[in-house]
């Protein structure tokens, strides 16, 4: 199915952050099926509306009136080597598993990179589990660079952050791997996963 009757819209009223938190839920009994636990989802659903900030926004999937995919964008200011200055924190990618695979998170991607661009953004940034290959490969099809590794602060994983510039990537894929690779080496180092 590359499916029309999928509508992607921003997230409107009728769909509550308590029906957002649960889509996620649901979306990652995948990653908890193979032992990838993440911290965002797992947080009460204000806080995941809090965390979007002011200025993000929640796009979602609706087959019909039932939710079935999400994704957000949160405003957010870093002074990193990838990401000096605004940059649209891509957050809270979800679609049901009985919806996966079906082209669903593509199309929310596609509107989010839209708007994104819309509301004057250069640079996108998102993080996942270092295990979770799939998002992962998603990620780098469509363009995102692999930017940094580091150990997540709460729990005993690694994470990865990826970048996509929306106006061309400023940097050769060489420096993009080479910096990525000296932070991986940094994080295991400095924070060995316990056997
Ligand atoms: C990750 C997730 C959102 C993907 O949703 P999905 O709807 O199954 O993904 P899609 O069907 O759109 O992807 C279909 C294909 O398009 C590719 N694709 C998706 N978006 C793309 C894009 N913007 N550009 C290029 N290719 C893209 C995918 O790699 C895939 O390729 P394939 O057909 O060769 O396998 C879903 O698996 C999920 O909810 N996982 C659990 C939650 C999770 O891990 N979220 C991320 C947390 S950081």
């Amino acid at each position: 199915m590359k499916d029309s009757s999928i509508q992607i819209i921003e997230k409107p009223e009728w769909v509550s952050w308590d029906d957002i938190k649960q889509c996620l839920y649901e979306a990652h009994s995948v990653n908890r099926a193979k032992g990838i636990s993440m911290a965002h989802y797992q947080w009460p659903a204000e806080k995941i509306q809090d965390s979007l900030g002011e200025n993000g926004f929640m796009l979602v999937a609706l087959d019909g009136d039932k939710l079935v995919g999400t994704a957000g964008i949160g405003e957010k200011f870093g002074n990193k080597w990838y990401a000096n200055g605004r940059y649209a924190y891509e957050c809270y990618a979800s679609v049901l598993p009985e919806y996966a695979g079906k082209g669903i998170y593509k199309m929310l991607e596609i509107r989010r990179e839209e708007k994104a661009k819309e509301e004057g953004y250069d640079v996108l940034i998102g993080d996942t589990h270092s295990k979770n290959t799939h998002r992962i490969e998603i990620a780098l099809k469509n363009g995102f660079r692999l930017v940094r590794f580091f150990r997540a602060a709460s729990k005993d994983h690694y994470s990865v952050v990826i970048v996509k510039w929306l106006n061309g990537c400023p940097y050769s894929s060489f420096y993009c791997w080479i910096k990525f690779e000296v932070s991986k080496l940094q994080a295991l180092i400095r924070f060995p996963l316990k056997k």
